[in-house]
């Protein structure tokens, strides 16, 4: 009887340790049981909640008893079939805008000078475009009388503050430059301001102040049109995760493997039943994998320490997706593509086992491709960490805000020589040239949505449990959450394979 009492009283400080109560029943169950492990394995996957129950437990033996990438044990229940199975498939690749295949830069000083005209051109015609502005070349300013109102486009060539606490911008065009400035007292503006980085072309309403200095009174981004979310009379939906990093210790497999069996209908839910019948597209935005040597302590940190292994267990996991939905797989850091912009596709040597998968596609990052006639965009996020970093008013668990700053600057590349390199390729890639429906990003590990001018930007979460290096910067991830765009509401609905704190 002592020693039963020992082993609860064990059980018990060992979960108030993780900060986690226990119920009457669950004590008992943990008795018989590695309660550590058990323990210990549900504060990584549910990171926020507080009371581990019964049930909870149980799910977590009867799933311990799966080995690592061989569960196959599938129990039918009823028999499913999904709506989506029947649909034909609806996308159209638009390559050109993809640079697998089309890499060719020689990284010389004459690449990027090409490459800062190419978006200078781009973007400066898009602004042409903005009826409200007038812009004049920067080197007519000198004759436009001091005191009257002038408008011009520029690249921001350097930022700062003056002595007096004003925000200066030296903006150029391909002939001349000036210098534009936000008055400190203009409290919106320097908002706008402050969003606004090196390198980005930018559209300024202002009054001629000096020789060559405008007084900015508004700025205009490059932006998207004003438009409504697109929908179509089809009940088709599209669901979509990103950040699996396969191969780390933190990959919750188990929980994916609950991912695979709800994608393959086999759950008792009819609501969820119903809401995978629909699903016929899948998108992954990056990091696949773990990769190898991304960060100096990396190796510990890893379940398989071997590349092709990781991808083996990748693909394996693909594998088990139905084969009428349409997948579509974008490379983030951690995958073995080039870490600066534009990625590649994955290589083939690492995707072999799909070669004969025709419903699976590797694409670069970014791809634009059209899904049901939804102009979809499909970017892993990498340039966020830098607008993010540099404006108070935006933060990583709030991804999709920052995106959408992108889709104001219609650019990709917002500042050269950040942390976040790039490669300047012969075409430019990272421009955002066409308008998307449809913007998906990952990167950051939080699960985040935001609507802009008719194009929905979706930040599909991880399946990664929160990293020692998440936990330094006191950034707490959301995974196993996966969202589902229906293309016949434009809602985009939930399923979590996780519970958040309060749930
Ligand atoms: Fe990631």
């Amino acid at each position: 009887m002592e020693l039963l009492e020992t082993r609860q009283k064990e059980i018990v400080g060992f979960a108030s340790e993780k900060n986690i109560v226990l119920d009457k029943r669950a004590i008992e169950i943990l008795e018989g049981a590695d309660f550590r492990k058990i323990i210990e394995e549900w504060r990584i996957e549910n990171p926020n909640a507080f009371v581990l129950e019964s049930k909870d437990i149980e799910a977590k033996i009867n799933a311990q008893k799966a080995p690592l990438f061989e569960q196959k044990t599938v129990v039918e229940t009823k028999v499913f079939r999904a709506d989506a199975r029947g649909m034909q498939k609806k996308v159209r690749f638009l390559s050109e805008y993809d640079v697998t295949g089309q890499s060719n830069s020689e990284g010389t000083v004459k690449n990027f000078l090409a490459l800062f005209q190419k978006k200078f051109d781009l973007l400066s015609e898009m602004l042409k475009k903005r009826h409200t502005l007038q812009p004049k070349q920067i080197s007519k300013l000198r004759a436009v009388p001091k005191n009257s109102q002038v408008d011009v486009i520029g690249m921001v060539f350097k930022k700062w503050v003056t002595k007096n606490g004003h925000l200066a911008f030296q903006l150029e065009d391909k002939e001349a430059s000036c210098i534009a400035m936000i008055m400190k007292t203009e409290q919106n503006l320097l908002k706008i301001g402050e969003l606004v980085l090196p390198d980005n072309v930018i559209g300024v309403k202002g009054v001629k102040f000096g020789e060559e200095m405008i007084i900015i009174k508004e700025i205009l981004m490059p932006d998207l049109p004003l438009r409504k979310v697109k929908t179509i009379p089809e009940e088709v939906s599209i669901a979509s995760t990103s950040d699996l990093h396969v191969g780390s210790k933190l990959f919750l497999e188990k929980k994916f493997y609950e991912f695979l069996e709800w994608i393959n209908g086999r759950i008792d839910s009819e609501k969820e039943r119903e809401k995978v019948s629909k699903i016929k597209y899948l998108v992954i935005s990056g990091d696949n994998v773990d990769g190898l040597g991304i960060y100096p302590t990396q190796f510990n940190d890893l379940n398989i320490k071997d590349i092709g292994k990781q991808y083996e267990g990748f693909c394996h996991l693909m594998k088990e997706i139905p084969e009428y939905i349409e997948v579509f797989i974008i490379p983030g850091q951690h995958d073995a593509v080039r870490w600066a912009d534009p990625k590649p596709a994955v290589p083939k040597e690492f995707t072999k086992e799909l070669e004969t998968y025709s419903n699976i596609h590797f694409l670069g990052s970014p791809t634009w491709l059209e899904i049901e006639g939804f102009k979809t965009l499909i970017y892993h996020g990498d340039c966020l960490h830098d607008l993010i970093g540099h404006a108070s008013t935006l933060d990583s668990s709030r991804p999709s805000e920052a995106m959408v700053e992108l889709l104001k600057k219609r650019d990709l590349m917002p500042s050269y020589g950040m942390s976040h390199p790039y490669v300047p390729e012969k075409k430019d890639f990272m421009v955002i040239k066409e308008e998307p429906d449809l913007v998906y990003i990952g990167d950051m590990h939080h699960n985040n949505y935001a609507e802009y001018r008719g194009a929905r930007v979706i930040n599909s979460g991880t399946w990664q449990a929160q990293t020692a290096y998440q936990v330094k910067l006191g950034h707490t991830p959301t995974p196993g959450i996966v969202p589902i765009v229906e293309l016949n509401t434009g809602k985009i609905i939930e399923t979590k394979f996780i519970k958040t704190e309060g749930e």
